[in-house]
């Protein structure tokens, strides 16, 4: 028996019609109750599309979920795909020891070592904070001076995990755009006002600070999301006048966009990772070599609906729309019972 818990977004609810559309035996849970345990008696697995902004699930998802494989259930995401979701640090140090080329990231943890750094580097630079999506968290550094102020601020009084100012700018411009709603747009002017729970659980980033080299020249980055054995791509463009393409809404969904070898490092890489799921963000430095800037297990799924197909292990490409979300269940299902 298989139990999924269900989320108001996100995975699940595609995940809960697929089971009943393909009569896999399933049991929607509720991970926040008190008796979660009891609910699972008699699961073999737990698949959960916890949220990186959602309140509750930062407090908690990864160790229950941690908990479950650790006394042999079976989870989605698993550690190997879970324990460094949304921390650029954790990925940072990962990526490099399975020498998978990354942007050069210095990050320290004394303030001293990192002024000091700051005198001989060269800018720009981007600073980024450990966590955050769609761009909010990162920025580009252009003097020393910017640098020094960063990282006062990085051993001072930090940086809120939540930043309302940019999440406000970036619905005004989503609204021009016109891909965003005016409820989003109100939502984002309450949030000056109101802190979110999620505002408030996860509070300020501090104690670390986060560098790494400006990579020049990027009109777009790539993502491609590996699902098992298949994985399929998008380009996405900055925004004007702006380094910074994830979250612009600016999306290309053409396979010729897509570099082969962005999609031949994805799978190596998860094969790597041994994860089941992996969004991966690429840059590509001035010799146009893929370098990846993060890893993710969740992604915007409803948006990438649009993809024309697949590639295969082969980078074999399979025509066809698709729901990857039906591929995490097939492959979970799978491992439950191999047979
Ligand atoms: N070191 C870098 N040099 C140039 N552009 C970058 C660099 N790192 C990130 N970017 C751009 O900024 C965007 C956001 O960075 P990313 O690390 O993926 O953060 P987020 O988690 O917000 O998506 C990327 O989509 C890419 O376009
Ligand atoms: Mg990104």
């Amino acid at each position: 028996m298989l139990a999924i818990h269900r989320s108001s977004s996100g995975y699940s609810q595609d995940w809960i019609a697929y089971c009943k559309a393909e009569n896999i035996p399933h049991k929607v849970v509720n991970c926040y109750a008190a008796d979660i345990l009891e609910q699972l008696t008699g699961c073999s697995g737990l698949m959960w599309h916890h949220h990186h902004t959602d309140a509750k699930d930062v407090v908690f998802a990864r160790q229950l979920l941690s908990a479950l494989e650790h006394a042999g259930i079976q989870v989605f995401p698993d550690w190997r795909t879970g324990w460094h979701f949304d921390d650029k640090i954790g990925q940072f140090y990962l990526l490099q020891l399975l020498q998978v080329p990354v942007v050069p990231t210095v990050i320290y943890y004394e303030k001293a070592v990192a002024l000091q750094w700051a005198k001989t580097a060269q800018f720009p630079k981007v600073f980024k904070l450990r966590g955050g999506a769609g761009s909010l968290n990162v920025r580009k550094v252009s003097t020393e001076k910017e640098a020094r102020q960063l990282i006062y601020t990085a051993f001072g009084s930090g940086f809120p995990a939540y930043n309302r100012w940019e999440d406000l700018k970036e619905n005004i411009r989503r609204k021009r755009m016109g891909i965003g709603s005016w409820l989003d747009l109100a939502k984002s002017i309450r949030r000056l006002f109101v802190a979110t729970a999620f505002a408030r659980i996860r509070g300020r980033e501090r104690g670390y600070i986060l560098f790494q080299d400006f990579i020049p020249g990027n009109t777009y980055d790539t993502r491609v999301v590996t699902v098992g054995n298949k994985a399929f791509g998008i380009r996405r463009l900055v925004r004007k006048g702006d380094f910074r393409a994830s979250g612009s809404g600016y999306i290309e969904y053409e396979p010729e966009k897509i570099s082969l070898e962005c999609v031949r490092l994805a799978f190596e890489t998860s094969e790597k990772l041994g994860a089941q799921v992996v969004a991966y963000d690429f840059v590509q430095d001035t010799n146009g070599n893929p370098l990846m800037v993060e890893i993710n297990y969740g992604y915007a799924h409803a948006s990438y609906a649009k993809c024309p197909g697949y590639w295969d292990k082969d980078l074999h490409w399979h025509q066809g729309s698709f729901n990857s979300t039906h591929w995490m269940v097939e492959d979970f299902v799978h491992r439950l019972d191999p047979a």
